[in-house]
């Protein structure tokens, strides 16, 4: 096992200095991993698969690491495996004792000593093991693993403090907030997103060369949200973030791009679809089918026309 799960190193190294970013998306089940993996082989992307605290829950650890050696033997491509908003030591280190290569601690909601000697634990940890972290400053709005961070209690990370933050926790990359936000209801309609690329450049200014993460950035596209309201469902109208910033971003310091919700919205939207117009049918090979096809096209497009890293592999 393991034998070819490896760290983000190389990756974000090559990302800075090509002005691409590498595709991180979450994966819950056997035809997530599949599409996504399945889109990553056919334009040769280097890829992130990470796991939430939910989805080790979900679908157990043994099984996402047999899913994940699986599509390692499928695809032959370099696959780092990463714990997404691990939030305590316990979990982190559960992660890398269980093959993981990579563990986001996120103190984002702590107090900032807090944060640098929660971090600074989880990275003497991990570096012993082999295993990179990703590290949090700054706070996000929206939903993740239930809590629900408003608007109002969001903030951007400081760039004065970055530096320090990184020197004194040693880790690998840094997860900023500069206006993105998790899950499907990010804006209000009619709300142009606007993202603070002048504190990212002066996070980038402050840290050179040093790989920068954008998490909450699904774009919420249009077309799965559209089919899943007119396929029964009801869910209210939303914007997310813009594809060409993200592609801005990622020409820019940003080297990890974090993909979810895009990836429900088209699986759902998907099913909801197939359900409509086959009544009858009740086998789930014939839904998930085009649901694990929807991902697969969901994260090629990603991949070619946001992210840059096909051919990068
Ligand atoms: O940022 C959170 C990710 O979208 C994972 O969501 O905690 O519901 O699995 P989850
Ligand atoms: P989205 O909800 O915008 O897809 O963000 C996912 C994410 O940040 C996972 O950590
Ligand atoms: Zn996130």
């Amino acid at each position: 096992m393991n034998m070819a799960l490896v760290t983000s190193t190389e990756m974000f190294k090559k990302a800075y200095e090509g002005g691409y970013a590498i595709g991180a998306f979450n994966v819950n089940n056997m035809e997530i991993i599949q599409g996504i993996t399945e889109a990553a082989k056919e334009v040769q992307s280097p890829l992130i698969l990470q796991v939430s605290s939910g989805a080790r829950k979900y679908a157990s650890h043994t099984y996402l690491m047999k899913l994940i050696e699986a599509a390692i033997i499928e695809t032959d491509l370099p696959i780092c495996l990463h714990l997404d908003h691990g939030d305590t030591f316990e979990l982190c280190k559960s992660c890398i004792d269980g093959g993981f290569t990579s563990v986001m601690i996120d103190g984002s909601h702590h107090p900032y000593k807090e944060n640098i000697e929660l971090t600074r634990k989880v990275v003497e940890y991990a570096h012993k093991h082999g295993v990179v972290v990703e590290g949090e400053l700054g706070r996000l709005a929206g939903i993740e693993d239930a809590v629900n961070v408003s608007a109002e209690d969001a903030s951007y990370t400081r760039p004065d403090e970055v530096l320090d933050f990184v020197t004194r926790t040693g880790v690998d990359s840094l997860a900023i907030a500069i206006g993105t936000s998790h899950g499907a209801y990010k804006f209000k309609p009619g709300t142009k997103p606007q993202l603070r690329f002048d504190i990212l450049e002066e996070i980038q200014a402050r840290l050179p060369g040093f790989p920068i993460v954008l998490h909450g950035a699904s774009s919420v596209i249009q077309e799965f949200v559209t089919m899943i309201n007119t396929h029964g469902g009801n869910m209210p109208g939303a914007v997310g973030i813009p594809e060409d910033m993200l592609r801005k971003a990622a020409s820019m310091a940003v080297c990890k791009i974090n993909i979810d919700s895009d990836l429900r919205l088209a699986m759902t939207g998907t099913i909801r679809k197939y359900f409509v117009e086959h009544p009858d049918h009740f086998d789930p090979r014939q839904y998930l089918k085009p649901a694990r096809e929807a991902i697969k096209q969901m994260v090629k497009h990603k991949i070619v026309n946001v992210l840059g890293s096909d051919g990068k592999a």
